[in-house]
This record gives C-alpha cells, sequence and structure tokens, in this order.
C-alpha cells in the first residue's frame, strides 16, 4: 500500500539560466551523477516502493520529459496539470486519485530537487515514517537540523511525548549524534519566517527545517484538506468519480481554475493539529550544485558560506560544508569548495566543479 507522489512541477527559477522553463532543474543531471534530480528522486525509494506505486505530478509540458526520464512509469501515473497552483493542489490531485484506487494508500510525498547523501540513512527515516502514518491519522513531516537562518524553508517546533528528558535534550541539538529516531508531535510550524524570527529560531535550538518530505495515509491527509483547505477538498469532492476515467483530464483543467494557489505548508502543515515531525539525518540538502550552494547560501563577510563547524583566516569565497562535530581550520584558501562526508573529503577549486564527477568516477572505478 505504499505509494509515492514526486512534486515535480517548480521552474526552478532561481537557477536561471541555468534551469529553463523548457528544461528545469529537476530534469538536469545537477549532481553530475549521470542522472537528473527527477531520477534520483525515484532511485531514492528503491526497495521502498516500485514504479507500479509512484505518481509523478507537473505541468503538462513536461508530462513527456517526465516519461522520458521515467520510462518504467506507467503514463497515465504522470499527473499534468494545467496550471502550477503550488504545492497544496498539487498534493490535493495525486491524493485524490491514490485513494480512488487505493483507500489504504499509504503516501510519501517528496520535492524532485533535492540531494541525499546518505540513501541507507534516508530510507530508514522514511521506513519509520510510514510505520508510523500507517497506523495512526498523523501527518509527518520529516525534520532536518538547521544549521542556518535561511528564510527559505519551514520552521518546525516540536514538544516531547513519550520520550526521556535525555532524548529530549539530544533533540535540541546538545549532541546530534544521539538524535533520536522517534517522532515527535509538532508545536509550531512557521513556513518561510523573516530573517529575524528566524535568527532567533535557530539560536534557540529548539526547531527544525521542514524537508518537505511528507508521510501520510491517503485518507488522512484528504481528511486534512476537509479541515484547512475546504475549497480545494470541495473541487475534487466532485469530480472524483472522473478520477482515473477519460474524462480526467477535462475535469482538471476545470478543477485547476478553481484552486487557490497556496502551498501545503501554509495550507496545511501551519494549521493542523495532528502534525508530527520525525528528526532525520541524512546529509540533505535543497541545492543542486556547490556553486549554487556558494551563491544562494548565508554569506559571511568574506563571502564565505560555511556550513559546519570551521575556524577561518584569509580565507575568502570559498563553500564549506562538513559536519559539525568536526572542527575544520582553514588558512589561505580563495575560491574552494572544502566539503566532507563520511569518509571523503573534497578539496576542489569552485572554478573546477564540473570536475567532480570525474572524480567520482575514479573513485568508484577503483572500489
Ligand atoms: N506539480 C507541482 N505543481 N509541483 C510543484 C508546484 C506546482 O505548482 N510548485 C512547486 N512544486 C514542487 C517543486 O518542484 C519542488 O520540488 C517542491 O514542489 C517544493 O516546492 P518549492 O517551490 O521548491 O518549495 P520551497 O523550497 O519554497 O519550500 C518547501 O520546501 C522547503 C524545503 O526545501 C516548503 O515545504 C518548506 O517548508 C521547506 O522547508
Ligand atoms: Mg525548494
Amino acid at each position: 500500500h505504499t505509494y509515492l507522489v514526486v512534486m515535480a512541477g517548480g521552474i526552478g527559477s532561481r537557477f536561471w539560466p541555468f534551469s529553463r522553463t523548457h528544461h528545469p532543474k529537476q530534469f538536469h543531471d545537477v549532481l553530475g551523477m549521470g542522472r537528473s534530480m527527477l531520477q534520483l528522486t525515484v532511485d531514492r525509494f528503491r526497495g521502498i516502493c516500485s514504479p507500479e506505486n509512484v505518481f509523478v505530478v507537473t505541468n503538462r509540458d513536461y508530462t513527456d520529459l517526465v516519461q522520458q526520464h521515467l520510462p518504467e512509469l506507467p503514463p497515465n501515473q504522470i499527473l499534468g496539470e494545467p496550471i502550477g497552483r503550488n504545492t497544496a493542489p498539487c498534493i490535493a490531485y495525486a491524493s485524490y486519485r491514490i485513494a480512488q484506487r487505493d483507500p489504504e494508500a499509504v503516501i510519501v510525498v517528496t520535492p524532485a530537487d533535492h540531494a541525499v547523501m546518505h540513501e541507507e540513512n534516508f530510507r530508514d527515516a522514511i521506513r519509520t515514517a510510514l510505520g508510523a502514518a500507517q497506523m495512526h491519522n498523523v501527518l509527518i513531516t520529516l525534520g532536518i537540523q538547521p544549521s542556518r537562518p535561511d528564510t527559505g524553508y519551514g520552521y518546525i517546533q516540536f514538544i516531547d511525548e513519550n520520550v526521556s528528558s535525555d532524548d529530549v535534550k539530544a533533540a535540541k541539538g546538545v549532541d546530534k549524534s544521539n538524535f533520536p529516531k522517534g517522532l515527535f508531535k509538532v508545536k509550531t510550524f512557521t513556513e518561510k519566517p523573516n530573517l529575524e524570527l528566524a535568527k532567533m529560531f535557530v539560536s534557540s535550538g529548539d526547531f527544525l527545517w521542514n524537508s518537505g518530505l511528507f508521510v501520510w495515509r491517503a485518507d488522512a491527509i484528504i481528511s486534512a484538506f476537509h479541515h484547512y483547505l475546504s475549497d480545494i477538498a470541495e473541487v475534487f469532492d466532485e469530480g472524483y468519480n472522473e478520477l482515473g476515467t477519460d474524462r480526467e483530464e477535462d475535469f482538471i483543467t476545470r478543477a485547476y481554475t478553481r484552486c487557490r494557489n497556496i502551498s501545503i505548508d501554509y495550507g496545511v502543515m501551519e494549521k493542523a493539529d495532528n502534525v508530527y515531525v520525525l528528526p532525520a539525518d541524512f546529509g540533505w540538502s535543497d541545492l543542486g550544485t556547490w556553486d549554487s550552494l556558494h551563491r544562494m547560501g548565508h554569506h559571511d563577510a568574506d563571502e564565505n558560506v560555511v556550513d559546519g563547524n570551521a575556524l577561518l583566516y584569509d580565507t575568502r569565497e570559498c563553500v564549506i560544508k562538513t559536519p559539525s562535530e568536526r572542527l575544520v581550520v582553514v588558512q589561505g584558501l580563495e575560491g574552494f569548495i572544502v566539503a566532507e562526508y563520511d569518509n571523503v573529503l573534497l578539496i576542489c577549486k569552485r572554478t573546477e566543479e564540473q570536475r567532480v564527477k570525474e572524480f567520482v568516477a575514479d573513485v568508484k572505478s577503483k572500489k
């Protein structure tokens, strides 16, 4: 009963001119791994959800591209939207469509433009969330330890239910390596706060980022639509019997003009009282390239983007991304990427980042 919904309708405008309207970033091999962001997104769920249960929601302009990228996907599981109405209508469409086919469905919703470095940890977290969602009427989001006051994210404050105070201490970022596997009740969910608020959230140590990965039963999210976005629920309730038939396309064309433009975060997650968060750590990033990380990340006075625990001397325009438990001391570097994960440390000129692909191939051939 496990289903995957991939939200692939964004145009990635922040990556322009890299990401173009006719070829947005989810169709790019951003990481130089020989697979597009979209393909990597579906690959990541291998062993959890097979192609016959995968649905991709995208603009109608991109349905052919999706089919090219995912030839194993049954064509009627590529759900084409006539216009972009943000993620709430996108999720409503997919959820109603899946519920109609399988009322007991448990759904994972994923963005199509994220990078995950540690896929086994990722799958463990998804399995934990699926197990909980199957049994309860809950809306689960995967939460990430924040590393900077980024205003582009949702911030989650959670409370401890059925966990020891040691676990709570760990969850507050005292020791990330002891991050509990448990699920926490969400106290507040704040989508895209202003900078002042984001700074407060991060320094308090009480908040997690919303990863934008959601897990819930089809009936749980549909009931949330009835409660919090009843106008959208009404539209899809009316067309329920058209879904999965040859009248679906016409119905969707009409339906979307009636849906307002709203994200699931503002529309449901901020308001619902059955939201839970699973803190997880799997090398998550919603950015594609190191350079985009440098451009879009939070710059210090010397134009460095630092995500980790670093002490910098005479260092400029670098991207430093290292695990926070490792103290990194850097002197005299200009325009470099310093990135560490697991047993690999990369030190590479930012202007040479296209060669990362070559390095990965070499590393693989040496295995
Ligand atoms: N099908 C479809 N239709 N997909 C869409 C649409 C739409 O109209 N709008 C956005 N998407 C897709 C994007 O392609 C992306 O994969 C995903 O939905 C999330 O949309 P974004 O526009 O990238 O959202 P965001 O990054 O501003 O914020 C969300 O993600 C953050 C983490 O990356 C929120 O969930 C935040 O709370 C979260 O922190
Ligand atoms: Mg995003």
